[in-house]
C-alpha cells in the first residue's frame, strides 16, 4: 500500500509569527494521522517552521532550490543549504515557477538530481494548461514532462520521487479536475513510469493530485485508486481546513 502524502504549499504567504501559530494549531489536530503531513513554506519561514515542528509528525519542505551547491547565483538557495538546516522536502517545477520564472523540464531535471544528491525528498509538479487539455494534448504533454523531468534518475531515485499532477487550469481557480479525470491522468503517469522503469517501481511511486483541493473534495479525490494524496495551495493556509484535508480518511 502506498502512503498518502498531504503537502501544503503556502506559496508566498505567511509571516513567521503566522507560521508558528499555524503549526502550533495544526499539531494536535493531525497527531494521530497515518498520512504523511508536509508543509512547504517560504524560505523566510523555514527556520521557524522547523523549530515549531520539532517533535511532531509534521515535515517541513521548501518550495524551490537551485541545482548548484554554492556559487555566484544571487538570490538562490541550494539543496545543501536546505538540508543543512533540517529541511526534508522540496517542491520542484511548480507550474508557477515554470510560468513566471522560466523553469523548464531541463532545469527541473537538474534540480531533481541535486535534491537527491543532498538527501531531500522532491515533489515534482507536472500538468497541462487548459488550452492543451482542450486540444486533447493533456496526456501527451504530461507524459513528456515525466520523461524529461525524470531523465537519468536511478530506479531508487524514481521510487523516492513524489509526483504532483497539477492541471494548471485547476490551480487557484476553484476548478477541480473530476476525480475520474485526475485518476486517469495519475494512471497515465504511472504507466509512463512503468514503461521506463518497470511495473514494480511504478507501483510504488507516490502520485499526488493538486489544484483546488479542499476539505469538501479531498476524500473523493484521495480515495481514487491511483491518487496518493495531494499538494494543497489555498486550503493549506488555514490550520483547521488543512487538518480536515489531512484527516480526510
Ligand atoms: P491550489 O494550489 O490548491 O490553491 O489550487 C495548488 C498548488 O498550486 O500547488
Amino acid at each position: 500500500m502506498r502512503k498518502k502524502v498531504i503537502a501544503g504549499n503556502w506559496k508566498m504567504n505567511m509571516l513567521p509569527d503566522a507560521a508558528i501559530r499555524f503549526i502550533d494549531e495544526l499539531t494536535p489536530l493531525v497527531k494521530d494521522t497515518q498520512n504523511e503531513v508536509v508543509l512547504c513554506v517560504p524560505y523566510t519561514d523555514l527556520f521557524y517552521a522547523l523549530l515549531s515542528a520539532q517533535n511532531t509528525n509534521i515535515k517541513i519542505g521548501a518550495q524551490n532550490m537551485h541545482w548548484e551547491e554554492s556559487g555566484a547565483y544571487t538570490g538562490e538557495v541550494s539543496g545543501q543549504m536546505l538540508k543543512t538546516i533540517g529541511v526534508e522536502y522540496v517542491i520542484i517545477g511548480h507550474s508557477e515557477r515554470r510560468q513566471y520564472f522560466a523553469e523548464t523540464d531541463e532545469t527541473v531535471n537538474k534540480k531533481l538530481k541535486a535534491a537527491f544528491k543532498y538527501g531531500l525528498k522532491p515533489i515534482v509538479c507536472v500538468g497541462e494548461t487548459l488550452e492543451q487539455r482542450e486540444e486533447g494534448k493533456a496526456k501527451e504533454i504530461v507524459t513528456m514532462q515525466i520523461e524529461k523531468d525524470l531523465e537519468g534518475l536511478t530506479e531508487e531515485q524514481v521510487s523516492n520521487t513524489i509526483i504532483a499532477y497539477e492541471p494548471i487550469w485547476a490551480i487557484g481557480t476553484g476548478k477541480t479536475a473530476t476525480s475520474e479525470d485526475a485518476n486517469e491522468m495519475t494512471k497515465t503517469i504511472r504507466e509512463k513510469i512503468s514503461n521506463i522503469y518497470g511495473q514494480n517501481i511504478a507501483n510504488g511511486v507516490i502520485i499526488q493530485y493538486g489544484g483546488s483541493v479542499k476539505s469538501s473534495n479531498a476524500k473523493e479525490l484521495f480515495s481514487m485508486s491511483d491518487i496518493d494524496g495531494g499538494l494543497v495551495g489555498g486550503a493549506s493556509l488555514k490550520s483547521d481546513e488543512f487538518a480536515k484535508i489531512v484527516n480526510y480518511n
